[in-house]
């Protein structure tokens, strides 16, 4: 058969592959502008010229010159061709660097870099059809998975997730026993001990490289009711927990109706469990979007094999949507299931009975 072929439809795609092109190298201009501190030496500063930021950085102004027409042309920052200067805006500048603010996106570009970092471990995992571990990660992955997730917790965690809940608020406040499962660096953990100090928070993760990072950060915090434990989701010890989380973290799991199970008997009768997982509509094609696009390549080389690494090896997926996840939650022998909470990003599932 002769296929027709519509050329305007060719350059169309090539166009939007060029796009994307820009996109990954963009990502990767500025990861070197965070690492260097490109972005924040430009911050508050005006327009400043090549030489400028040359002698403020000490980077040699050759590299400087590429890197500077790059990242002005992505859009990061600002090129202002009369007196061939650049300078960063306060809305670029929120973006790009000032760290720890919640629109900061170094986070999220540190955890793509992770993933070009070992692209050929991607793609064997993907050829074998076997697991690969979180732990087999680089450490490029979970400081920026920690790194991105952090300051949406720190907006929304105590502001609005937990008071979306019923009941749960008053007893955090007055005392309870809480077990944070998945937490990996511990910054939803430190983040509740610090909210409610008559409380004692459990944080619980099976990579132990994870647990020693999310101790330091408790100490450094000067947190003291906090504990972390090196366990599983399915076999964490300890009973008569008032509450239970999960934050981006149950479809890493490899049984996810296990954990869910262990965790329905470990919480008390009127226990609530909060889980926090990827925002998703219930089938791909309400997916169809740049955050189905990135939360699915995500599951492709780090989700999806994490869980296919583990006993069981459900592999839920990132995207695996409410309907999905409510089934995996009854299944585990819980009775009620609401949305409680979203942001863009995330929904937030109150599970109890
Ligand atoms: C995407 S990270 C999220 C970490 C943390 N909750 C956060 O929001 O930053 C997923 C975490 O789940 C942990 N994990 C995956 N499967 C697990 C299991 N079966 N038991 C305990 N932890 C598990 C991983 O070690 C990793 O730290």
């Amino acid at each position: 058969m002769i296929q027709q072929i519509d050329m305007t439809k060719v350059e169309a795609h090539a166009g939007k592959v060029i796009g994307d092109v820009a996109g990954a190298l963009s990502l990767f201009m500025a990861y070197i502008g965070d690492q260097a501190g490109l972005f924040d030496a430009l911050d508050g500063e005006g327009r400043m010229s090549l030489e400028q930021l040359s002698a403020k950085t000490g980077y040699n102004p050759k590299y400087l010159h590429e890197w500077l027409g790059s990242v002005s042309a992505a859009g990061y920052i600002t090129f202002h061709p009369e007196n061939e200067t650049f300078s960063i805006s306060p809305e670029q500048a929120l973006v790009m660097g000032r760290e720890g603010q919640p629109a900061c996106m170094q986070g999220f570009i540190q955890a793509v870099v992770s993933q070009y970092e070992e692209h050929e471990k991607s793609v064997e995992t993907f050829k074998s059809g076997q697991g690969r571990a979180w732990g087999e990660h680089s450490q490029c992955l979970f400081c920026g998975t920690d790194r991105f997730f952090r300051p949406g917790y720190q907006a929304h965690l105590v502001d609005e997730w937990i008071p979306s809940l019923k009941d749960v608020e008053a007893k955090l406040k007055e005392g309870a026993k809480v077990a944070d499962i998945g937490c990996g660096h511990g910054s939803s953990t430190v983040l509740m001990a610090k909210a409610y100090p008559n409380s004692t928070i459990h944080g619980f993760d099976f990579h132990e490289p994870s647990i020693e990072e999310a101790r330091q950060k408790a100490k450094a915090a000067g947190v003291s009711n906090v504990e972390f434990h090196v366990a599983t989701a399915q076999d964490f010890e300890g009973d008569g927990y008032d509450f239970a989380c999960i934050f981006d973290a149950l479809h890493d799991m490899g049984d996810p109706v296990g954990a869910a199970r262990h965790i329905r008997e470990a919480l008390k009768e009127d226990g609530t469990l909060m889980l926090v997982e990827p925002m998703a509509g219930d089938s791909m094609a309400e997916n169809m979007h740049p955050l189905g696009q990135i939360f699915y390549a995500f599951s492709t080389t780090v989700c999806t094999p994490a869980s296919l690494s583990q006993p069981v090896g459900l592999g839920l997926g990132a995207q695996a949507g409410q309907k999905r996840l409510t089934e995996v939650l009854e299944e585990a022998g819980f009775g009620n299931v609401r949305r409680s909470a979203e942001t863009p990003t995330n929904m937030v599932l109150e599970v109890t009975g």
